[in-house]
């Protein structure tokens, strides 16, 4: 017999979701949903709209109309650490690092319970990274900085994540 589904599956929606800059609409009518464990692949060529969608559905951006719900929770764009709150995470396209900080205060930040220690995890999936701990991120590659970011979003377990670019800077 099938498990009840939980309150918050699909964990994300769009309904005609439509977006763009200064009143110009840029993507328009996206639909789609997102369940509990599934990965949803967003594809197209440059200026197709794929960062728009996301920074719209991660809150960055206002929509102009449509609904986003983000793990049972209407997305309003005035309010985003309430997603994060939820267990929503999104790298942007340009990572959103602090180039003058350490890879290690980066992992302590994105920690979220501090007294737990989880970065084995980290440096498991990157082990690049370990070595690179005491380095100013201004100073890491682009592949490197690309590691930390998604890095940093796994550490805060998150029930949702969003990546732009996913695989930029990275080796296969
Ligand atoms: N800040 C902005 N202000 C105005 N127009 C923008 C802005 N950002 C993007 N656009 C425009 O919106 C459209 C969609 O751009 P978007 O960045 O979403 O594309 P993309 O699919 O992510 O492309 P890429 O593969 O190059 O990352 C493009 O026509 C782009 O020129
Ligand atoms: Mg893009």
């Amino acid at each position: 017999m099938a498990e009840p589904a939980p309150a918050e599956d699909p964990v994300l929606t769009a309904e005609s979701l439509t977006a763009g800059y200064n009143g110009v609409v840029a993507v328009a009518g996206v639909n789609l949903s997102v369940s509990a464990g599934e990965v949803l692949s967003i594809l197209g060529p440059n200026g197709a709209g794929k960062t728009t969608t996301l920074l719209s559905l991660a809150g960055v951006l206002p929509m102009m109309s449509g609904r986003v719900t983000v793990l049972g929770e209407r997305v309003d764009s005035r309010r985003p650490y309430r997603m994060v709150r939820r267990g929503m995470r999104f790298v942007p396209d340009d990572r959103g690092l602090f180039p003058s900080m350490t890879v290690r205060e980066h992992l302590r930040l994105a920690r979220r319970r501090p007294d737990k220690n989880r970065e084995h995890l980290v440096f498991d999936r990157f082990p690049a990274l370990a070595k690179l701990q005491s380095r100013t991120v201004g100073l890491l590659s682009g592949g490197e900085q690309q590691m930390l970011a998604i890095a940093m979003a796994l550490l805060a377990e998150p029930r949702l994540l969003m990546v732009d670019e996913m695989s930029l800077g990275l080796r296969p």
